[in-house]
Parts: structure tokens; C-alpha cells; sequence
């Protein structure tokens, strides 16, 4: 991958900040140009960052002094930007989802793959030590064979707190594509990929008020189902249950659950990075938390980008766009079924990447 590759950021909302932290401070790449549409908010964050520039967007696809593009704008530019991207020979790296549908996604993969240029995604919080120490549990047999698992995400939505959260109540949004990558992504890691699916949807407003920032007050339109559940046919044979709402209050449930013919496991919040594993045993009643056994210490938005440079080969590439597409695939094809009452049979396919050992390091520039 050279030297210190050169990062250039485009869309710097929210969640930019998250990413500026965990790769500002490392020398082993290089911030060095930042675009958005809001051509002052891209100065600004430039302004910050030692050797960065702002440029406007299309100038910043097109740079030769560019090698990988992180693409943190809203879902609905996620496929146009990435294909922009490619299309200059870029290495891209981008948050969910891959894209607002199936078609884009598969557009954007099959054109990294004929460039030869390395393509990841978001989430990446899977590869801390939360979800990594459960997936070491599984290969370990402790639970036996994996059965089912169960995964819910339930709240009343991100309007009270997102200051434009427009993006999440039209298509590429809802509770599914925006969450369902965090529990997705770890459900094929813990138990391999999915064949089939079957869902269900409803939704609870036509309307949001938003909550906070310049625009708090405003009533925005809801394009999306906002209550979405479905059920995973893994290859392996288990099923896993996946609810995800933005029309809750509460909920007490464990974000995850993996249940074996020899005991269950209660794994922590997919989109953290840890968090407490938990084992019953058969015969048990009782949880016993098990320590970090797996995945990289510490973490933050970042990592995925960082491995997915540090990988030997495209096949190593854990946070890759080869699970980002099929996670996508299985998100689609739960909101076709909602629709159709049909259950969906999938093309795309992934291993399951490979378990991060724990305390993983490395400097980009000794690999
Ligand atoms: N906000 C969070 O807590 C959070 C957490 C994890 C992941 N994400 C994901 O990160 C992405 C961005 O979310 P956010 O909350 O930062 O959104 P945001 O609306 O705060 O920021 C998006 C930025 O992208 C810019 N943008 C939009 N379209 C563009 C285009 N075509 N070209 C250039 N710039 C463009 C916007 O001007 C804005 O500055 C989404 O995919 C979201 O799912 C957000």
C-alpha cells in the first residue's frame, strides 16, 4: 500500500469527528484533504488538520495525491461518491450502508473489483473486542453448535438528538439499513453467512418533529418502515431473530444472543466496540461474564479502514465490501419480504472474516 497513504474525507457531518480522532494521530496515514457539499463546513474541518486542504468534491475525487477515499456522507451519495472514486483508481472505505439498494451496491463492487482497488464499510465496531471475544467463544465449541440467535435494536428514533435526520426516514434509511449493519455484520461473524430471509414491517408515524440544532421544531416526512423484523437462515443451518425499531421507548433486551445445544451467550452491543460477553452453560442458571479474549483494545471508528490497509490480501480484509454487500442483500431482501410476504432467497454470499487476535497492532508502514 506505499507509505503513509493519503486519506481524503468526503462528507463531514456528524460522525466525521469519530473518524478525525482515531486517524488524525496516527502517522502512519495522512488526513489530507476533506470536501462536502457545505464547501465552509469542509474548510473549517480543514483548518483543523495539519497538511490537509479543502477541496471541493469532485477535485478531491480526481486528486492523484488522493489514494483512498473515506466516504462519510448521508446514504443516498454513498454509491455515487464510491463509484466517483473507483472510477480514478481509489482505494474507498465508506459507512453504511454500501448503498440505499441492492443495485448500487453490486455496482459499486463489481467496479472496485475491476479496478483492482480495495473497497471496505462500516460498521467496524464489530471488530473490537465485544463481538470478537463472542465469535472466539463459538470456535472455541463452548456453546456447542450454534442454533439461533436473537438481536434487538429498539429506540424511538434518532430525531431527538440528530440535528438533520432527514436521511433516516427516506429509502437507504429506516431502522434496518441504518442499524441492521451493526447486527447483520455481527451475525455473520459469529455464525457465517445467510441464505434466506423472511421479514415484517410496519410503521408507527407518517411524520417526525426534530428535536434538536438550527432546525428543532420542524416536522419531516417518513418514507420508511420504522418497525422492521425478520428472520435469518444462516447457512449453517441456524436462525437468527433481528428486530430493529425506531418506534420503541425502551427496551431491556440483550442487543444480542447466541444459543448452542451446550449453553447460550449474551454479546454486548454491536455498534460499540466492547462491551461484557457472557456465557450459561447447560445445567447453569446463571451468567459468567468472560473476559476480552478477542479483537482490537481500545478501538474507534477508524479501525476497519486501518485493517482493511494492513491486510495482506483483499481476502483478509475483515470490515470488506464483500460483507457490506451481503449485508446489504440480506437487508433488502427482509424489506422485500416485509413487502411481499414472501420469504427471499440470496445471491450474494461472504466468509466469515478472520477473528481479530486480541490486541491486535500494527503500523502501516513496517507492513
Ligand atoms: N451520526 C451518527 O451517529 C452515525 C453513526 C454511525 C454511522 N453514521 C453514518 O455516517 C454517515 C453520515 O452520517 P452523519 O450523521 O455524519 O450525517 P450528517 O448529515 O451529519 O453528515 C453528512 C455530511 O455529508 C455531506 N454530504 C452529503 N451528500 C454529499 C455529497 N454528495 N457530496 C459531498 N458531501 C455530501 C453533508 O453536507 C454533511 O456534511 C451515514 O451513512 C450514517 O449512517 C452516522
Amino acid at each position: 500500500m506505499g507509505d503513509a497513504p493519503r486519506i481524503g474525507i468526503v462528507g463531514v457531518g456528524v460522525i466525521s469527528g469519530a473518524y478525525l480522532k482515531t486517524l488524525e494521530p496516527r502517522s502512519d496515514v495522512q488526513v489530507a484533504a476533506i470536501a462536502d457539499l457545505d464547501a465552509a463546513r469542509a474548510a473549517t474541518v480543514a483548518e483543523g488538520i495539519p497538511g490537509a486542504r479543502a477541496l471541493e468534491v469532485a477535485a478531491l475525487l480526481a486528486d492523484p495525491d488522493i489514494d483512498l477515499v473515506l466516504n462519510l456522507t448521508i446514504p443516498a451519495a454513498h454509491a455515487e461518491i464510491a463509484l466517483a472514486a473507483i472510477a480514478n483508481g481509489k482505494h474507498v472505505y465508506g459507512e453504511k450502508p454500501l448503498a440505499v439498494d441492492l443495485a448500487g451496491g453490486r455496482a459499486v463492487s463489481e467496479a472496485a473489483a475491476a479496478a483492482g482497488v480495495r473497497l471496505g464499510s462500516a460498521p467496524d465496531t464489530v471488530l473490537g473486542t465485544g463481538t470478537q471475544t463472542a465469535r472466539s467463544v463459538i470456535d472455541e465449541g463452548r456453546i456447542g453448535r450454534p442454533i439461533a440467535a436473537t438481536a434487538v435494536m429498539a429506540n424511538p428514533g434518532p430525531e431527538p438528538w440528530h440535528p438533520n435526520p432527514d436521511f433516516y426516514f427516506l429509502p437507504g434509511g429506516g431502522p434496518l439499513m441504518d442499524m441492521g449493519p451493526y447486527y447483520i455484520s455481527a451475525l455473520v461473524h459469529l455464525l457465517g453467512p445467510v441464505t434466506a430471509v423472511v421479514g415484517a414491517a410496519s410503521r408507527l408515524r407518517s411524520e417526525r418533529v426534530i428535536g434538536s440544532g438550527p432546525r428543532a421544531g420542524e416536522r419531516i416526512p417518513v418514507g420508511v418502515d420504522t418497525h422492521v423484523s425478520g428472520i435469518l437462515e444462516h447457512a449453517s443451518g441456524a436462525l437468527s431473530t433481528l428486530t430493529t425499531s425506531f418506534d420503541s421507548v425502551k427496551t431491556s433486551a440483550a442487543p444480542i444472543e447466541i444459543h448452542g445445544e451446550s449453553g447460550s451467550l449474551s454479546v454486548p452491543d454491536p455498534n460499540m466496540f466492547s462491551g461484557v460477553v457472557s456465557f450459561c452453560a447447560l445445567g447453569s442458571t446463571e451468567w459468567e461474564p468472560i473476559g476480552d479474549r478477542a479483537g482490537y483494545v481500545d478501538a474507534a471508528r477508524g479501525i476497519g479502514l486501518l485493517d482493511m490497509l494492513a491486510a495482506p490480501d483483499d481476502a483478509h480484509v475483515r470490515a470488506s465490501g464483500r460483507l457490506a454487500l451481503h449485508t446489504l442483500e440480506v437487508m433488502t431482501a427482509v424489506l422485500e419480504s416485509a413487502r411481499t410476504g414472501v420469504r427471499v432467497s440470496l445471491d450474494t454470499t461472504v466468509e466469515r472474516p478472520p477473528l481479530v487476535p486480541l490486541g491486535l497492532r500494527f503500523d502501516l508502514r513496517e507492513l
